[in-house]
């Protein structure tokens, strides 16, 4: 028979069991959606853990997986000794067949043992099993159906044979098929004292899962009987191609020829511990990456971060000049592109990421080294490396203290963790001292306290809108609680999270949360100390600080967020591209229904630079190109041309959005790319996502510094259709075409003002001829030897006085003339005297006489011309009684 690869094995397992009604469901992500409690997918049935509970109904009750499993960190971490060992991966594939309720033990063992004896072929007198001690009819089954006599079916009665996925979940009792190696390898059957050597070896565990684990340590028996196996790809594919070692099979050996390749060592020579190394964290790096993990100081990114460290110090000894890893993803992907699409899309990525990781690491790997070799010549023999140098590593070198281990263990020596651990706790001590310090709500230490107990909060919110969550803390007017009823506001930490905190101008998502007991709105989401503070109400039932929770951020919400975050990106570009280089960001905010963006420039847009903004960000909205993501050094993304953001603090790594492919010549690496910023937020996908975009409003926002107002998605189409019924309402009112409303509006002005200068006109020649509608006395009278015209009007203005008292003056030769018109609701009144009077007669005097008796007061202008205001009508004769005694007292005096 001709040796099966390990592609060929992985079809082999999933056609059995679809032949056998399973469906064949696709490895769910590393990062696990739907557990809080773990840090990475370590088994197949991490995606199907609601399918046994009962509480997620699928739409089959038989399925089979390969499934991507990383033990790189918390429960299960096998990092430490890859690379030593046979069988030990931060990286494995695990084969496995799950009934839902479906079939159990009795259709369980068959599959498996026909599997193996029939279509694998494996020799019958090699396999022995375990079962829990006190399962009598897994072991009947084992006899009957497989034929093994007692001795091979072994009764083990610790937990090695009940098998739980964590603390709490699903679990159940379970039995195991080894494989005996012969006497010719050390070691004992499962259950002896020996059971350690490697003549025996695990191949398939079937769970038998019937029960469920509380938190307080209770189980419950399920409802329904299911079944989950797990068996590791790679132990299988040695068995089956006759190694011992699974780093002999075909598929890690082709790795690990590729990394002997690329240092020129040889594969099986003093370097063979660093090709297995670099081959088995090649694997758990790329398809991190390939799941959204990027290199970070927190959380999961910090596990990848150390793998990658480890791989590359690895390198390193292998006496690699340049960055190793990124040359080893092609032979990665032509390996497991094909069972794993997501690899071959995420390559660019992996290499450009590992190669960036590579470069930056190398340059302080060896001084690090050199440091650590120096500390190293004045020690003891086998004496521990200080704490204190150890964390110096991690601090000043970026040594990851497993990075720090790996490397003494060639020496025999140890690195003392205590003190470590007391260097990082005093540093930790002085960084909240100085936080207290900046004097921002020190009775707020509570935030500090959760962080350095429970640790900084894993963002999931790039990747998805949901996942599970566990609650670390609840916290009301800054002091922890144990729950929260009905009705309560409260401030919750959980440890994982896909709500967005505020931040770089972007708002908190909002959303809902639920747990077993009780339903919370989340009404806002904050960053306080690294942690993610969900402020929430609590709407129906309680809920408890570590239960597991719900969370769903509100998708309409954040869509529009999301749309509002990338146009602000293209809005920055466009303006750039109108109105010069020195445009800078000053601020911004990308809420649900606006954007707004402040920016560096002097003086207001013509609407002319605003129209060609306008149609260059929806001109790249239309290009639909897609957002990439990517982490990087701050320097080199400065060198891409990236544009930092005003007002943010940049670490050891940022995260670079570009989006947009340049019309003319661009940024990035290949010169082409339109848009690249340095920023945390959430973007759209494609540009298309934002669907179009709306500039409101233009304005100063400070000294030398502009605002644009915007509208993107929904909120635009409305302002526009909103605008467009407007239009046509108006369009309609004038009996026009929407398209001639313009000319029209134009026209009716035109005629309107010519219509208001021939009213004017017409009122003067009226009031002069003193014709209807106006109280007469427009003929002038003797007072003191003086012409006097003295006349009440209606329906002129005040503004049309002294052009008509001029009129009069005029008629006159000689004379005073006093004019008083109702203007609807007041009164205005103005004298003139003509030049040769005014030495004895004052207009002044005139107005302010009549004004006494309109209910006004005062009056002012000079003796030849005054203007006045009253209140009413009514005084119109005294006034102009008045008005004419100023006269008569003057002449005749
Ligand atoms: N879930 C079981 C395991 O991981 C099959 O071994």
């Amino acid at each position: 028979m001709p040796m099966p690869t390990l592609n060929e094995i992985r079809s082999t397992f999933l056609s059995f069991f679809e032949r056998n009604d399973h469906r064949v469901v696709e490895s769910s992500p590393l990062v696990p959606r739907n557990d809080p409690t773990l840090m990475f997918t370590n088994s197949g049935m991490v995606q199907f853990k609601n399918c046994f509970t009962g509480v997620e109904h699928r739409d089959y009750v038989r399925a089979t997986t390969s499934q991507k499993c990383v033990r790189a960190g918390g429960k299960h971490n096998d990092l430490d000794n890859v690379g030593y060992t046979a069988r030990h991966h931060t990286f494995f594939e695990m084969l496995g067949n799950f009934s839902f309720g479906d079939y159990f033990k009795e259709q369980a063992i068959p599959y498996a043992w026909d599997l193996l004896t029939k279509d694998f072929g494996i020799d019958k007198s090699k396999l022995l099993v375990t079962v829990y001690h006190t399962d009598d009819e897994a072991a009947n089954i084992w006899k009957k159906y497989a034929g093994l006599s007692d001795d091979r079916i072994i009764r083990i009665k610790t937990d090695d044979n009940f098998w739980s996925m964590g603390s709490t979940g699903p679990c159940g009792p379970c039995t195991e098929i080894f494989y005996d190696h012969g006497d010719s390898i050390w070691g004992g059957p499962p259950g002896s004292a020996d059971e350690d050597g490697d003549r025996f070896i695990e191949i398939w565990n079937l769970v038998f899962m019937q029960n469920e684990r509380f938190e307080d340590g209770s189980m419950r028996a399920l409802d329904m009987q299911s079944i989950d196996t797990g068996m590791g790809l790679e132990r299988i594919g040695a068995l089956l191609q006759g190694k011992h070692d699974n780093y002999d099979t075909d598929l890690m050996r082709s790795l690990i020829e590729a990394s002997a390749h690329a240092t020129s060592q040889d594969p099986d020579g003093p370097g063979r511990v660093h090709h297995r190394v670099i081959a088995d964290h090649l694997r758990s790096t790329s398809f991190l990456m390939a799941d959204g993990v990027m290199p970070s100081n927190e959380g999961r990114g910090y596990v990848l971060r150390r793998i990658m460290r480890r791989a590359m110090r690895h390198a390193h000894m292998l006496g690699a000049k340049d960055p190793v890893m990124y040359r080893l993803v092609p032979a990665l992907v032509a390996q497991m592109g094909q069972a794993f699409p997501e690899l071959g899309r995420a390559q660019a990525m992996i290499e450009e990421t590992l190669k960036l990781e590579e470069t930056r690491f190398k340059q302080t790997l060896e001084r690090g080294l050199r440091l650590l070799d120096d500390e190293l010549t004045g020690m003891e023999e086998g004496a521990a490396l200080p704490g204190a140098t150890a964390f110096k590593l991690y601090d000043t070198y970026g040594f990851p203290l497993d990075l720090t281990q790996d490397a003494l263990r060639e020496k025999g020596r140890e690195v003392d963790t205590d003190g470590f651990d007391a260097a990082m706790a005093e540093q930790k001590a002085k960084a909240r001292a100085a936080w207290a310090g900046t004097g921002e709500a020190a009775d707020q230490a509570v935030w500090f306290d959760i962080a350095e107990e429970k640790g900084t909060t894993d963002f999931l919110g790039y990747d998805t809108e949901r996942a599970e969550g566990q609650i670390v803390a609840l916290v009301t007017e800054g002091a922890r609680v144990g729950n929260a009823a009905k009705g309560a506001s409260i401030q919750i930490v959980l440890n994982q999270t896909p709500f967005y905190a505020e931040s770089g101008g972007q708002v908190g998502d909002s959303g809902t949360l639920k747990t077993e007991s009780g339903r919370v709105r989340v009404t806002d989401t904050k960053k306080v100390a690294g942690l993610f503070v969900h402020m929430a109400v609590v709407e129906e039932g309680e809920i408890k600080a570590g239960q597991a929770a719900q969370l769903e951020v509100s998708h309409t919400r954040r869509s529009a967020i999301r749309a509002n975050h990338s146009a602000t990106h293209l809005l920055h570009e466009a303006l750039r591209g109108a109105l010069g280089e020195h445009v800078a960001q000053r601020g911004s905010l990308n809420a649900e229904d606006r954007l707004r963006f402040d920016f560096s420039h002097a003086k207001a847009l013509s609407a002319a630079e605003l129209e060609r903004v306008e149609r260059e960000v929806n001109d790249y909205i239309r290009q639909n190109a897609p957002v990439e993501t990517r982490i990087m050094a701050p320097d080199d993304a400065r060198a891409l041309g990236a544009q930092a953001l005003f007002g943010e603090k940049y670490g050891d790594e940022v995260r670079v959005v570009s989006m947009g492919q340049a019309e003319g010549s661009g940024k990035g690496a290949d010169g082409r790319t339109y848009s690249i910023e340095l920023c945390g937020g959430t973007h759209v996908r494609r540009t298309g996502d934002i669907g179009v975009f709306v500039a409101l409003a233009e304005s100063a926002s400070s000294a030398g510094v502009r605002r644009i107002e915007a509208l993107t998605g929904a909120a635009a189409f409305d302002y526009l259709s909103g605008q467009a019924a407007r239009l046509g309402q108006v369009a309609s009112d004038l009996k026009a075409r929407p398209e001639d409303v313009a000319e029209r509006v134009k026209v009716l002005m035109e005629e309107r003002r010519a219509l208001a200068n021939e009213v004017a006109q017409l009122r003067r020649e009226l009031a002069m001829s003193g014709g209807a509608g106006q109280g007469g006395g427009a003929e002038a009278r003797e007072v003191g030897g003086v012409k006097l015209i003295a006349q009440v009007l209606t329906g002129v203005q005040g503004k049309d006085l002294p052009p008509l008292i001029d009129e009069h003056k005029v008629r006159l030769g000689s004379g005073a003339v006093l004019l008083i018109a109702d203007t609807g609701g007041k009164v205005a009144v103005a004298a003139g005297v003509t030049e040769d009077l005014t030495d004895r007669i004052s207009a002044v005097e005139m107005v302010r006489a009549a004004v006494a008796e309109l209910g006004g007061k005062g009056g002012g202008g000079r003796a030849d011309m005054a203007q006045g205001g009253g209140t009413s009508m009514d005084g119109a004769e005294a006034a102009i009684a008045a008005a004419t005694g100023v006269i008569e007292g003057v002449m005749t005096s």
